[in-house]
């Protein structure tokens, strides 16, 4: 069943009777595990309390744009960062207006178009207003924009009118925000994918390294497994928790990475590696702590194995995807990787930009293929991977639900 463990919810309310089943909306939301942060309008405000949608959702609730106070806990480009989804409920007729002509004026609207997520509305309003030729083209213009849209449901409405304009039942709203993470793109498919760095032992208490944290590759797990993929995860030492429904698979160094790679290639339809492989290790690796002693010392190194080439040189090799981090010539280099290492598919990212890459919450990639590419601008990690998973699953054949 579709779920939102691990999943940070945007929950925007606008000012409309339907605010009520708010609080409602975020008792189901942190029911299927969303972290849930509410964004008021100031209409919203005068139907129902802050209060209450922060004793829900156990998080303060966000309303003013400009408001040093506010900014300075989290502010609206680290909330729009934050969620992996922005939910607007209810949405008014006003709202979708100024959704639809992109105004940022008040916190909502501004967080609206800072954010890279997802975007799901469940407009609620009464059936003319519903209806009005107006209404009708900001609602097909935000669809044409990606928008996601919920209901409104048919009935008896606030007002004494019967028609559409209803709000969705938070339920049925909620269970929609979940099934916007399972794509099914991959149902069924075996992915495994490394992650993180490795460890090089020089002694029993020291290694060769490097700063990968492993996020950009539990990020493509996550969104694998909601794209329904039994996906494995083989990774480094890093300190992120494991994503729901991911067989995590612990390792040091590449050699070992290696192994569990090979282990699992016969059954693997994708696989994709995201590890900062150390290129090379040790060629001794002392039994006892090394003493310090000597001014100088020499390291002698051996080259490692690249495990992704390896795995796309086999016989029975996965759809296999890579990745490029270069500092200059980017497309060259990644084209060259694409080549040389004989893959499906390579991504490319400029990691002399440092606010993508290695470390950052977000990435920016380029992705190559024998004829063809694709840019894919910057966003959170999360994003990005939502996307690369699409186009393995498009340059696999595999149609979307
Ligand atoms: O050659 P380079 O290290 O730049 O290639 C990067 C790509 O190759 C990444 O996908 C990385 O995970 C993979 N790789 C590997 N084994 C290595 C080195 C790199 O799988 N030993």
């Amino acid at each position: 069943m579709a779920h939102l463990f691990n999943r940070n919810v945007v929950l925007g309310v606008s000012g409309g009777i339907a605010a009520y089943k708010s609080a409602e909306l975020v008792r189901q939301l942190k029911e299927l595990g969303a972290d849930v942060r509410v964004i008021m309008t100031r209409g919203a405000r005068e139907f129902i309390t802050p209060l209450t949608l922060q004793a829900l959702s156990g998080r303060p609730v966000h309303s003013e744009l400009l408001d040093t106070e506010a900014e300075l806990g989290m502010g609206h480009i680290e909330l729009a960062r934050w969620a992996d989804l922005l939910l607007i409920a209810p949405a008014t007729a006003d709202l979708l207006a100024r959704l639809a002509s992109g105004r940022a004026d008040d916190l909502l609207t501004t967080v609206t178009l800072a954010t890279a997520s997802p975007k799901l509305l469940a407009p609620a309003m009464n059936q003319q207003m519903w209806r009005d030729p107006a209404t009708t083209a900001n609602v097909t213009a935000l669809a044409e924009r990606g928008f996601h849209l919920i209901g409104p449901a048919d009935g008896e409405q606030a007002c004494g009118d019967v028609g559409p304009g209803r709000m969705e039942q938070p339920a049925a709203i909620a269970r929609a925000a979940a099934d916007l993470f399972s794509s099914g793109l991959l149902a069924g498919k075996r992915v495994v994918i490394t992650a993180g760095p490795t460890r090089e032992a020089l002694d029993p208490v020291r290694y060769l390294s490097n700063h990968s944290s492993g996020k950009m590759g539990f990020a493509l797990a996550r969104a694998a497994a909601d794209a329904g993929a039994l996906t494995t995860l083989v990774s480094g030492p890093v300190q992120l928790p494991t994503p729901d429904h991911v067989h995590r698979v612990d390792v040091q160094s590449a050699e070992d990475m290696l192994r569990e790679c090979l282990d699992r290639v016969p059954t693997c339809d994708i696989f994709i590696a995201c590890a900062a492989v150390a290129d090379y290790r040790p060629v001794a690796v002392a039994g006892e702590k090394i003493k310090k002693g000597a001014e100088r010392i020499t390291l002698e190194l051996q080259r490692n194995p690249d495990i992704l080439a390896t795995v796309s040189a086999r016989a029975d090799a996965p759809f296999t995807v890579g990745f490029a981090a270069e500092t200059s010539n980017l497309l060259a280099y990644a084209r060259g990787k694409l080549e040389n290492k004989g893959v499906d598919m390579i991504v490319a990212n400029d990691v002399s930009n440092s606010t993508i890459g290695f470390n950052s919450e977000n990435n920016a990639v380029t992705v190559l293929w024998a004829d063809g590419s694709k840019d894919l601008a910057q966003a959170s990690k999360a994003a990005i991977a939502r996307e690369l998973i699409a186009l393995v699953a498009e340059r696999l054949g595999l149609a979307g639900d």
